[in-house]
Order: C-alpha cells, then sequence, then structure tokens
C-alpha cells in the first residue's frame, strides 16, 4: 500500500473503476494534490492510454495561418487591443505550400488554426478545407477557427473538414466572464461546442492550468464539463503570462498540476486524444515529454512558415519559432523515443471507447 489518505485512494480508485467524480471529489483530487499522489495516478495514466494507443503518440502539424483576431481575451497574446503585435495572414498558396511539406514529412492530420480573423469567410475557408482533402485524401482536417455560426460550422463540415478544436477555456461561467470581455459570451462558447458535436466534428475543448483566478473549484467544473461532454480531445496548457496582457505579472500555471490534470483526464475518458502541449513545452525543457509521461498521447508540432513563427505568439517566449518544420518533426521523433514512444505516421483518429 501506499502513503497517500484513504480519501484519496478511495477517490482514485473510484475514478479508475467509474470514470467519473462529483463535484467536490474533484475539487479534494485538486487540492490534495501531492507527488504521490501525481506518480500513482500517472501509472495508471499511462497503462490506459497503452491499452488503447500502445505507444504510439499521435502528430498533428500546426498551421497557425492568422493572427488577425477580432477577440480581446485578457489573457491572450494576440488580442485585438494588443498593438504591438505584428499582424500576418497566410495566402491559400502558403497555407497549401505548409500541408504539402508536411506531407512530405509524414503528418497525416493537418490544423488550421487562427485568431478570429473576418477576413476568413465561409467561402474561402471551405475552399481551402476542401483543396486540401482533395490533395490528401489520405489526411484529416482540424479547424481551430473559434466561434462561428451554425451554418458556417456546417458548410465547413460538407466541405470535408473533420474535427474542430475549441477549448471552453473554463467551464465556470463567472470565471469565464473574468477571462473575457463582455462581448464575448459563456453560453455562446458551449453552444459552439455542443452544435459542433452535433454536425458529426470530432470536437477538442480544453482549458489553461492557472488562469488568472482558476481555483479547484473551478477546474472542479472543467473536469466535470469533460466528463459529461465527452469531447474526442481536450488541449490543456498551463496558462503563461504575456507582456503585452494585463496579466504580464501573473503567475503561471505549473508542469506538475497540469500533468496532474492530465493524468486524472485520462482516467476520465481512457480513450480520449491529449496533447502534451507547446505551452508545457515552453514551462519546462521536458514538458512535452512529462505531458506523454502521464498520459498524453498526441503532439502537434509547428508547420508555419518561419517568417511567421514568432508573430503568433499568445503567450511569452513560445518554443519552437525558431525551427524549420523538419527540424521541428525530427526533433520530437527523438524527445518520444527516449522515453520509449514511437511517432506514428497515420490520421490518428479517436478510437471508440464502447
Ligand atoms: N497562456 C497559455 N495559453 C494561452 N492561450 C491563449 N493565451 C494563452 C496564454 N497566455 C490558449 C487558449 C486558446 C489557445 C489557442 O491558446 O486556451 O484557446
Ligand atoms: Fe520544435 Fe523541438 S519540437 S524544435
Amino acid at each position: 500500500m501506499n502513503n497517500l489518505a484513504p480519501t484519496m485512494n478511495m477517490l482514485i480508485e473510484k475514478l479508475e473503476s467509474h470514470h467519473s467524480l462529483s463535484l467536490s471529489q474533484y475539487a479534494f483530487l485538486i487540492r490534495h494534490y501531492s507527488e504521490e499522489a501525481a506518480l500513482l495516478l500517472a501509472e495508471k495514466a499511462v497503462a490506459l492510454r497503452k491499452r488503447f494507443y500502445g505507444n504510439a503518440v499521435y502528430v498533428r502539424g500546426l498551421i497557425e495561418f492568422s493572427n488577425i483576431c477580432k477577440n480581446d481575451c485578457f489573457y491572450c497574446g494576440i488580442r485585438k487591443s494588443n498593438s504591438n503585435c505584428q499582424r500576418y495572414r497566410l495566402s491559400e498558396e502558403d497555407i497549401m505550400a505548409c500541408c504539402h511539406e508536411g506531407y512530405e514529412l509524414g503528418f497525416r492530420t493537418f490544423v488550421l488554426q487562427g485568431g478570429e480573423d473576418g477576413y476568413f469567410t465561409d467561402e474561402i475557408m471551405c475552399r481551402i478545407v476542401s483543396r486540401i482533402k482533395n490533395t490528401y485524401p489520405d489526411c484529416a482536417v482540424t479547424l481551430s477557427l473559434g466561434e462561428r455560426s451554425y451554418e458556417s460550422y456546417k458548410a465547413l463540415r460538407s466541405a470535408g473538414a473533420d474535427r474542430y478544436l475549441l477549448r471552453h477555456e473554463t467551464a465556470d461561467q463567472a470565471h469565464y466572464e473574468s477571462l473575457h470581455p463582455k462581448e464575448m459570451s459563456f453560453s455562446h462558447r458551449m453552444n459552439c461546442l455542443k452544435q459542433l458535436k452535433e454536425l458529426g466534428y470530432q470536437v477538442g475543448c480544453g482549458f489553461m492550468v492557472g488562469s488568472p483566478g482558476q481555483t479547484p473549484q473551478t477546474l472542479a467544473k472543467d473536469l466535470k464539463f469533460v466528463e459529461t461532454f465527452r469531447p474526442h480531445m481536450c488541449g490543456i496548457g498551463p496558462f503563461i503570462p504575456h507582456q503585452e496582457t494585463i496579466y504580464r505579472d501573473a503567475a503561471p500555471g505549473t508542469v506538475e498540476m497540469t500533468c496532474y490534470l492530465l493524468s486524472i483526464i485520462r482516467l476520465i475518458s481512457p480513450s480520449i486524444l491529449l496533447p502534451a502541449t507547446t505551452a508545457l513545452g515552453t514551462i519546462h525543457p521536458l514538458g512535452r515529454e512529462k505531458g506523454i509521461l502521464s498520459g498524453a498521447n498526441v503532439v502537434m508540432p509547428n508547420l508555419s512558415p518561419v517568417s511567421v513563427r514568432k508573430k503568433y505568439e499568445l503567450y511569452d517566449n513560445k518554443i519552437c519559432t525558431g525551427d524549420e518544420s523538419a527540424q521541428c518533426r525530427q526533433c520530437l521523433a527523438r524527445r518520444m523515443e527516449s522515453i520509449g514512444y514511437e511517432i506514428v505516421t497515420h490520421r490518428g483518429d479517436y478510437i471508440k471507447q464502447d
């Protein structure tokens, strides 16, 4: 037996067998973080991810195609009121060139991520999606374009988009409102996620760990949301302050808590697609390795042209902004091999668990 308090052992066992805890039990688990609890959870999480995914680590090629955004999220480096951000927008040809390079490097999923940039209308976006799907029929296209209308999501899905990432950011309404200007609505965001699911996308939600105002209670709601919404993916990474935001002096999230939550999410949803994020790699040189060793199974190296990488700065000191795509791909392959995992060349779809 271990040295954990009996309540902790009971909760971990319950989580393992029921994939569910009450809100106050999730909060208890978070408040009682300890290195020993983290190790035990990581061991269970890794065993589960191996049952579904073996040693495979799925890769997604991330194309950050525009940093122009109409929103003003208080924490984000590309918020519209940051006048010190050099704005850019990739052309359709630039995006196709990124896919071409990515395909050669073995990527079979392309993630098109951008700010909420009005230039990319449904017409333009659908054309890009269908062009990628026609050129690379064996690839999945993931979109991460923020909040759009139901009709827009529907058109993009018909154009061939397979997956959509829209972090919910926090499942607590008051906390959401403290992180966003009043033009942004919690219920609208949650509604978008439901619509995406209805339309048959593989859907990813997610949140930052250690965002200003986050508490064990708000985090418990995030976990409950993951449990009940049953997303196919969940992107979590530490909050990292950006100098051009009001949170420039706020404390960043920690590697430890991020990894602890990755393990808990793996136990809630055994076959979920769970990235070890760039933000995690930014706050610790071995952050992504630690993420995989806590139950994550996806990495998302950057495929954007090096000339724009530094400009897509959501937070300070983002890694990989000076490296060519091929270097990133190789670097990650080596990193994964060093911990006994292997990057695979296929779409890496969600595996249904029931
Ligand atoms: N630190 C960490 N993550 C951030 N994001 C935005 N700003 C930051 C920051 N300062 C995350 C948000 C967003 C995703 C694209 O990046 O969760 O959904
Ligand atoms: Fe980009 Fe290592 S993953 S340099």
